[in-house]
């Protein structure tokens, strides 16, 4: 480890209990503390994960960190605090929100994410650590630090659209879930999850962008590595309002239980703007069906699926399969 990075480490694990403790101990932190009870947040989760909260001071972690030897300039690389180009000083990035840390995989903190309790203008939900020498936002899969040990005994991998999922599916015993910082995967993500599962459950949340990520997520995988499903949390809801409304017994059958096919889903994403009942959403569902099974099929699903397409439009069989050939032409 660079020397650098040392520092910036260090200045995590301060901010860490820093934060920690005001959750904990103070006066200021109480209003937090509730807001996480509300939550169904339990002591042993919060010092499972380490969540803390900063005071809404200018500096607070900032005169912290001067005390314990960091230059502004360090607070600064850290992302822990800004510092203005007008030659005042630095002041804390994150004030008044709910801290939740983010490990690297040898556990070490190497960022936070910090939620704000109540909106109330145009401030982000979450706020997150900048890039940072310690912090690539390609290379953090949170709670990937304990899910690969869990995803041993499970087989699995739960890859879910929010932190908040992943703590909440923990609390019901469900170990294995981890979750992008952000939307976007990478390739380092993939191989992350390659090296802990042959098996990744896709589990985003149940509306228009849970959707989306599902759709960009499955797309990623190479179907010969990694086996990629989808678990379907109801619209609407995502995985933690499952878990509190229904609990971890329904998640764990209904939900990671039954999860669908890489192409089922996409039957199922295809459908999801379309009536059927209307011709030209008919048609234009059986199109990109068909674009969706031509050249990654085996000769089973192929018929399987083909099947399943002709008892939803009532088209027959052996138009679709003729249609299909054509499709599949162009691909190959
Ligand atoms: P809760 O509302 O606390 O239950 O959060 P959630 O887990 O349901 O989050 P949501 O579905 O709104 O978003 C999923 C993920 O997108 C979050 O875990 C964040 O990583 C990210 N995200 C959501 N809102 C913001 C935001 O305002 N800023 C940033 N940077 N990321 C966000
Ligand atoms: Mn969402
Ligand atoms: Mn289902
Ligand atoms: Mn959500
Ligand atoms: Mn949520």
């Amino acid at each position: 480890i660079p020397s650098g990075h040392r520092r910036l480490l260090d200045a995590h694990r301060y901010a860490a209990e820093f934060y920690r403790h005001l959750l904990l101990n103070t006066v200021e932190g109480e209003v937090a503390l509730e807001y996480l009870r509300g939550r169904g947040f339990t002591k042993e989760i919060i010092d499972k994960f380490g969540i803390g909260w900063s005071l809404g001071s200018r500096e607070s972690l900032v005169t912290l960190l001067r005390r314990k030897g960091f230059s502004e300039e360090e607070m600064a690389e850290a992302g822990l605090a800004i510092l203005p180009e007008n030659g005042n000083g630095a002041f804390d990035r994150f004030r008044n929100r709910v801290m939740f840390p983010l490990l690297d995989m040898n556990g070490k903190t190497v960022g936070f994410s910090g939620r704000v309790i109540e909106k109330t203008g145009n401030e982000p939900k979450y706020l997150n650590s900048p890039e940072s020498p310690i912090f690539n936002k390609s290379e953090i899969l949170y709670n990937y630090h304990n899910a690969r040990l869990a995803a041993r005994k499970s087989g699995n991998v739960i890859l879910f659209e929010g932190f908040m999922d992943v703590i909440s599916a923990d609390a019901a015993g469900i170990q294995s879930g981890v979750a992008l910082m952000g939307t976007s995967m990478s390739d380092k993500h993939l191989s992350m999850l390659g090296r802990v599962t042959n098996e990744v459950i896709i589990c985003t949340d149940g509306d228009n962008a849970g959707w989306e990520a599902a759709r960009r997520f499955s797309r990623m995988f190479p179907s010969n590595r990694l086996d990629a499903k989808v678990a379907i949390v109801p619209e609407g809801m995502d995985p933690d309002d499952y878990l509190k409304k229904y609990g971890g017994e329904a998640f764990r059958e209904t939900i990671i239980g039954q999860p669908h096919t890489l192409l089922s889903f996409s039957m199922m994403y295809a459908k999801r703007d379309k009536n059927l009942k209307n011709e030209n959403d008919l048609l234009q569902y059986i199109h990109e069906v068909l674009e969706e099974l031509a050249g990654k099929t085996t000769p089973v699903e192929r018929d399987l699926y083909l099947k399943q397409l002709a008892e939803e439009t009532g088209v027959s069989v052996e138009a679709l399969t003729a249609q299909f050939r054509k499709s599949e032409a162009r691909h190959t």
